[in-house]
């Protein structure tokens, strides 16, 4: 029988349904292959249970919703302090690909694309001549620890990262400018593949819902009960999501949603309610700022419908 829960998320998802404004990214060729109808919804609750709407089970590329996890694997690595003299926690203002600095050279949070470039840096070698085993190595890890958070085994798509390593001219840009400042020990190359890489990790909403619910729960997977993180890490990350997560869009999706998120230009979002539940939306088109329109739409109804503001 459809549990009370299973029929409110359908309803939700039928109300946001017909809406087809925005447009699927298509500075990475490979994006724009994507069906724009695709549509999914999962939540994850304490104790692992996952309720699936829509095309749950469709794999799209997790893109910038992989940065938390990035950032939660260097605190786990280096330390808050260290991470914190190279990049910084504040709130950029600016779209997802600028190169928003701080008056240390700094990039301004790691949820931005520098940020996330320089974090991507940190899980390598800090040598200027990292080579293609030590890029392997280093992506072998970070598949290891976003499968762990996910609760299954997850996979590159190889054709997404060909296209994005492609095209990139935007963030070879921004590493190269990083570079400059001499603030990476590692090559601007091999961030940025590592980066590539991990933007290129294929996930479901089931999994972005599984990855919140372990960032609710302090670190815990609740499907596996496997610690992958600390609970100072989840509090770090919650804390970075709502005021730089989902970009210039920030400050009205705090207003109107008020959880803890991050976006991703596959049309992946990513929420979370502290302490109880994980949920992933996903629809491939984007609004201006970089994230999905109707994943948008989906939790400001779940926020308001269900009380889920944080404030
Ligand atoms: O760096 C890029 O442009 C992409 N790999 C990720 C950007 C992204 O997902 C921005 N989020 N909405």
């Amino acid at each position: 029988m459809r549990s009370l829960v299973d029929g409110y998320l359908s309803h939700i998802m039928d109300e946001c349904h017909s809406d087809r404004s925005g447009h699927v990214a298509d500075y990475i060729p490979e994006l724009a292959a994507v069906d724009p109808e695709g549509y999914g919804l999962s939540l994850c609750v304490h104790d692992g249970h996952t309720y699936s709407h829509g095309d749950s089970a469709t794999a799209f590329t997790i893109q910038s919703v992989s940065k938390p996890l990035t950032y939660a694997m260097i605190l786990k690595k280096h330390g808050a302090a260290a991470v914190d003299a190279k990049i910084g926690v504040e709130p950029s203002g600016e779209a997802f690909n600028e190169i928003s600095v701080d008056d240390r050279r700094r990039p301004k949070n790691p949820m931005i694309n520098a940020g996330a470039i320089f974090a991507a840096s940190m899980l390598l070698p800090p040598t200027r001549d990292v080579d293609a085993a030590a890029v392997d190595a280093a992506f072998r890890e970070v598949l290891e620890f976003y499968s762990g958070c996910a609760g299954r085994h997850l996979v590159m798509d190889e054709e997404v990262y060909a296209s994005e390593a492609a095209t990139g001219s935007r963030n070879r840009a921004i590493a190269y400018m990083l570079d400059s400042f001499g603030a990476l020990e590692t090559s601007p190359d091999a961030a940025l593949d590592l980066y590539y890489r991990q933007c290129s990790i294929r996930v479901t909403t089931d999994d972005l819902a599984g990855i919140g619910a372990t960032i609710a729960n302090g670190g815990m997977n609740p499907r596996t009960g496997r610690t992958v993180f600390s609970n100072e890490t989840a509090q770090r990350l919650l804390s970075v999501m709502t005021t730089c997560g989902m970009y210039d869009g920030a400050g009205d999706w705090v207003t109107s949603v008020g959880l803890p998120a991050k976006s991703g230009v596959g049309g992946g979002i990513l929420a979370v309610l502290p302490g109880q539940l994980g949920i992933g939306v996903y629809s491939p088109r984007l609004d201006e700022h970089g994230n999905s329109v109707r994943g948008v739409e989906v939790c400001r109804h779940l926020s308001t419908d269900l009380g889920l503001h944080m404030f």
